[in-house]
């Protein structure tokens, strides 16, 4: 067992409620990350069948009873679809005891739908997380409900952190999250497809061409990050005067890609927004 900061995960037991693409991805992260113990995880998902794969690969606990992998639980991550978690949590509703927190990552549906949803004042957590998530290398969002207390927020943050890194959000940002840090990985991907595509065309073979692309783009983050630099004052570093970047900056430029960024980031928090659920 992994001593986390707070040591509040110690000997908890986790229900994940939708063990589809990011239930299974923060589920697998979290026990090779030996945040949690096999036996101590039960896991559902809708078809019998993939409950059984999930069984079978990870030596836990699965099914599609939701019920029943709440029953035993402490902490409850939420991880199916929006349109499934008025059906779920009316299901596990007659489980849900005091001493259990719910720790959602389903976008748009905000703390205080899911307390209403449940009639209980319990603890809610939102997380939005991304999905390098897988590789220890995500970012995740967390906003805590109204009956949610500092101890429940550090057991979320111990959770995420197990697999990337954490901010702390007012749950009114947490769309703005969903828009910059989780949609924003597959913006990520466009860009580095299009650099690699730019190597191509110059030349270089895909595979070198990707590489390159990938590299580079973690060594610019990894600047940022590790430096504490403004993103301008790097790009400045590497820009000589009459030099060929410049005259990439000036193509970069011509082709909008700020103002297209920023629309991006806004449209897709204007879309978490709008799929929110009616009471
Ligand atoms: N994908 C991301 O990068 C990402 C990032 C942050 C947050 N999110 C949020 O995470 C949630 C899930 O997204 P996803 O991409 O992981 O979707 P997904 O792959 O479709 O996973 C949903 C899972 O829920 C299961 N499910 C559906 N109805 C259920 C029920 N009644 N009881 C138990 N399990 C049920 C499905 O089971 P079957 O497999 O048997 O159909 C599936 O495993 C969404 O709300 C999304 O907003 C996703």
């Amino acid at each position: 067992m992994k001593t986390t900061k707070s040591g509040k995960l110690a000997n908890k037991r986790l229900a994940v409620l939708g063990a589809g693409k990011i239930g299974g991805i923060l589920l697998r992260a979290f026990l090779e990350q030996k945040l949690v113990p096999a036996k101590n995880v039960h896991a559902t998902a809708r078809h019998a069948e993939k409950a059984h794969a999930l069984a079978k690969q990870l030596g836990i606990s699965a099914s599609t009873d939701n019920r029943a992998a709440v029953r035993d639980a402490d902490i409850i991550l939420l991880a199916v679809k929006p349109q499934a978690v008025r059906e779920v949590l009316e299901e596990i509703k007659p489980e849900m005891k005091p001493g259990k927190m719910i720790v959602s990552v389903v976008a748009s549906v905000s703390t205080q739908m899911m307390e209403k949803l449940l009639g209980l004042d319990l603890p809610v957590v939102r997380a939005m997380p991304n999905t390098p998530c897988a590789i220890g290398c995500g970012m995740t969002g967390l906003a805590k409900g109204v009956h949610a207390s500092k101890e429940h927020l550090e057991i979320a943050q111990a959770m995420f952190e197990a697999v990337g890194r954490v901010v702390v959000v007012d749950e009114k940002q947490i769309d703005a999250v969903t828009g910059l840090s989780a949609s924003g990985t597959a913006f990520i991907y466009i860009i580095l497809e299009s650099l690699a595509e730019g190597g191509v065309k110059v030349g270089l073979p895909r595979d070198v061409s990707t590489l390159l692309a990938a590299q580079t783009m973690m060594g610019a983050a990894r600047m940022v990050l590790d430096t504490g630099d403004h993103p301008a004052l790097l790009k400045d570093a590497v820009t000589t005067p009459a030099g060929s970047t410049m005259d990439g900056i000036l193509e970069l430029e011509d082709g909008k890609v700020r103002v297209t960024l920023i629309k991006a980031v806004m449209k897709a928090t204007q879309r978490a927004k709008e799929l929110i659920l009616e009471p």
